[in-house]
């Protein structure tokens, strides 16, 4: 069993990975793309959206933090992938995925899927430029419009020189919307002969074993459903584990108070409000305690007003001392 917890720009960063790092979950993580144009992006920059590169490991522990890289020019991609394993990262991921407008524009992302030769072309830019030690993998969408070239993105993406390639079951044209196509993700697996991540659409451990079964992949790396359930992995490791919302929004409130205060020192004041929704928002999706207390952070308008809220909610109530408890 092996699981990655997925890039999710905007919402995996550095707070979110320390959370799903210390509630003990997932087996890898890759960052949010780092996005690559025309030039060599100063230190500052991988610095900036990969804080753990200044950690002596760049991860959590045993688990290792891929730097992943959006872009279309083969150098560029190259010179950048060589900068960040010089600054400390394990290993390089590509994205063939992204669905942004903007970046599409830019042949970027997911556009790139309407012709394997450029996804070939960027696998082998970095390839080439990064020492053999370090891996050097791509994520891609199952097509732009449509799933017509998915084998061939597939094989573009093995000869290019990946170690693996993970799979999003979707087009970009579907989005996120449900079902992921995981019998795609076993038919593009039987046709390469590098490991394949399934992605796409787990939500609870019975998503697993089924995404599991499909794809035939032992690899899986989950976006949403871990966001919205930190304990996700721990309930499919362990049938035994509470599933229990109430009970787990117990467990989950000293991370949401530490969430706070790391994303208070590490994002403008003015962004932490929108961060801590964020987070409850997706979190409602599982937990209806996480619904109530985004209805009390609501019409907070100051930093100060969303502390109050939440470590009013989220401070445990301390036994009072045995001498002054009341005879019963
Ligand atoms: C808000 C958001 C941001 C994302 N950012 C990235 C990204 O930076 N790089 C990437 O490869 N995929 C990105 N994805 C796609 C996810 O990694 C993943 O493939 C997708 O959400 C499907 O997995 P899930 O159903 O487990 O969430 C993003 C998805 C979302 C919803």
């Amino acid at each position: 069993m092996h699981i990655t917890l997925a890039p999710m720009e905007g919402v995996v960063d550095a707070p979110m990975r320390r959370v799903q790092a210390a509630i003990g979950g997932p087996d890898a993580m890759v960052t949010e793309f780092v996005r690559v144009t025309e030039h060599l992006l100063p230190a500052k920059v991988f610095h900036r959206l990969v804080p753990e590169l200044n950690h002596p490991f760049c991860g959590y522990g045993e688990v290792p933090l891929t730097v992943q890289l959006l872009g279309s020019n083969p150098e560029m991609l190259g010179v950048n992938a060589v900068r960040a394993i010089e600054l400390g990262a394990p290993a390089i991921d590509l994205n063939f995925g992204c669905p942004a407008k903007t970046v599409n524009k830019s042949m970027g992302g997911a556009i790139m899927l309407r012709n394997p030769q450029s996804v070939f072309d960027a696998v082998k830019g970095v390839r080439s430029a990064v020492d053999p030690q370090y891996s050097v993998s791509g994520k891609m969408r199952l097509g732009y419009e449509d799933k017509t070239l998915a084998l061939e993105n597939a094989k573009a993406i093995e000869e290019g020189g990946a170690a693996y390639l993970t799979v999003h079951a979707r087009t970009k044209v579907e989005g996120y919307k449900p079902p992921a196509h995981w019998e795609w993700i076993a038919r593009i697996r039987e046709s390469v002969s590098i490991p394949v991540v399934a992605n796409g659409e787990i939500w609870t451990p019975e998503d697993y074993q089924r995404c599991k079964e499909v794809s035939g992949c032992d690899r899986i790396m989950i976006g949403r459903g871990l966001v919205a359930n930190p304990f996700l992995v721990e309930q499919i490791r362990n049938p035994e584990a509470s599933r229990d919302p109430a009970y787990n929004w117990q467990r989950l409130k000293p991370y949401l108070l530490g969430f706070f205060e790391d994303v208070s020192a590490s994002i403008d004041e003015r962004h932490v409000h929108g961060r801590i929704k964020q987070w409850l928002t997706m979190l409602g999706w599982h937990f209806p305690q996480a619904k109530e207390l985004f209805q009390q952070l609501r019409t907070e308008r100051e930093l100060q007003g969303v502390a109050r809220v939440l470590y009013a909610e989220c401070t445990p109530v301390e036994e009072p001392p045995k001498s002054r408890q009341l005879p019963s």
